[in-house]
């Protein structure tokens, strides 16, 4: 449909942006709490918030203050949260064992945001990368990285998960072949609810910098991610991503990074009309903040502007390090 425009002066299209009340009528999208996944790095300890350096406004939470973040959470109305573990250096291994411990960091904080806040949705990230001696996000044999091993244990990761009560798996290895092999396994042990939100099209990206230190991973890792994390440079591929990660069972999809990837962001929505989420990563959490910081921008209007362009771009909801902040400004 091409919309169509009167000639001047009988269209003047100032007319609906001559007022709040009128620019309000017109409005074509809306940011709510709704829209809200809050990523929060979890370590060991107790009573411990550690500023991450290079996210300013973020923290590392020992499990206890995951649980009271997950209370704020809730009451805030966001509806889910998404755990990412900074793990002790001396856990990491080449065969990452640890990722499908029971007991482990990511397992604890499952089940005390269960206890603490039943109402808020849990989401996890399945990746061998915080477990990794290599930084990987997959198994390390002859300098490549393996994926039907890679994916066999991710598989084990994601069943620990979903018995500590994760409601929903986020797979961010982009390994091929571990939907399908996740939404087997899930359906095998009778997690027949635990949803999936596929990393579907995750580029490497520089904009994961800030990520790394968070969760202590820049240092383990060599190399980069080239060979299993998407081309910035490329466009239909996601598609074919998405595509595929749909016809394996993934409930919901994602596009990694986000405000530089907008344009995937539209193309997904449009193609497949399925719940379709971005992430504002670690990268461009930072940018905001550092520019705000030394008053470049308005922090708070750049806050709110990046988030609902998510919502025009076709994006259903947004994984934010702003979560709470933005939540606690749109309620008011
Ligand atoms: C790891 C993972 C990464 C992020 C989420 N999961 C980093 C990476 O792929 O190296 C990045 C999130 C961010 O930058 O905020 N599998």
């Amino acid at each position: 449909m091409k919309p169509t425009v009167a000639p001047f002066p009988a269209a003047r299209l100032r007319r609906t942006r001559q007022s709040p009340a009128v620019r309000g009528l017109v409005r074509e999208n809306t940011l709510t709490p709704d829209d809200l996944i809050w990523p929060v790095f979890v370590r060991d300890g107790e009573g411990i918030e550690e500023p991450v350096v290079s996210m300013p406004g973020v923290v590392r939470r020992s499990v206890d203050k995951i649980a009271e973040a997950a209370v704020e959470a809730q009451a805030l109305g966001i509806p889910a949260i998404c755990l990412f573990p900074y793990t002790d250096p001396s856990l990491k291994t080449e065969d990452c064992a640890e990722a499908w411990n029971p007991d482990n960091l990511c397992n604890r904080a499952i089940r005390a945001i269960k206890r603490a806040a039943p109402d808020i949705a849990v989401m996890t990230d399945v990746a061998l990368d915080p477990y990794n001696i290599n930084g990987h996000d997959g198994y390390v044999v002859d300098g490549e990285i393996v994926n039907d091993a890679t994916v066999d244990a991710l598989v084990k990761m994601t069943l620990a998960q979903a018995d500590a009560g994760a409601d929903i798996i986020g797979p961010s290895d982009m390994m091929d072949g571990r939907i399908g092999a996740m939404r087997t396994a899930l359906e095998t042990a009778g997690h027949h609810n635990v949803m999936i939100l596929s990393y579907a099209a995750k580029y490497a990206s520089a904009f994961y910098g800030p990520f790394r230190d968070a969760v202590g991973a820049s240092g383990a890792l060599k190399g980069d991610k080239k060979t299993y994390q998407m081309d910035p440079a490329n466009s239909d591929e996601a598609l074919r991503l998405i595509e595929r990660d749909l016809n394996e069972g993934t409930d919901m999809v994602m596009v990694k990074p986000g405000m530089p990837y907008l344009d995937i962001c539209r193309r997904v929505k449009d193609t497949f009309g399925v719940p379709t989420f971005a992430y504002q990563v670690s990268g461009e959490y930072a940018m905001i903040q550092a520019a705000a910081q030394n008053d470049w921008i308005d922090g708070e209007k750049t806050m709110l502007e990046s988030l609902m362009c998510f919502k025009r771009a076709g994006c259903d909801g947004v994984l934010t390090y702003f979560a709470p902040r933005v939540a606690a400004l749109l309620n008011g």
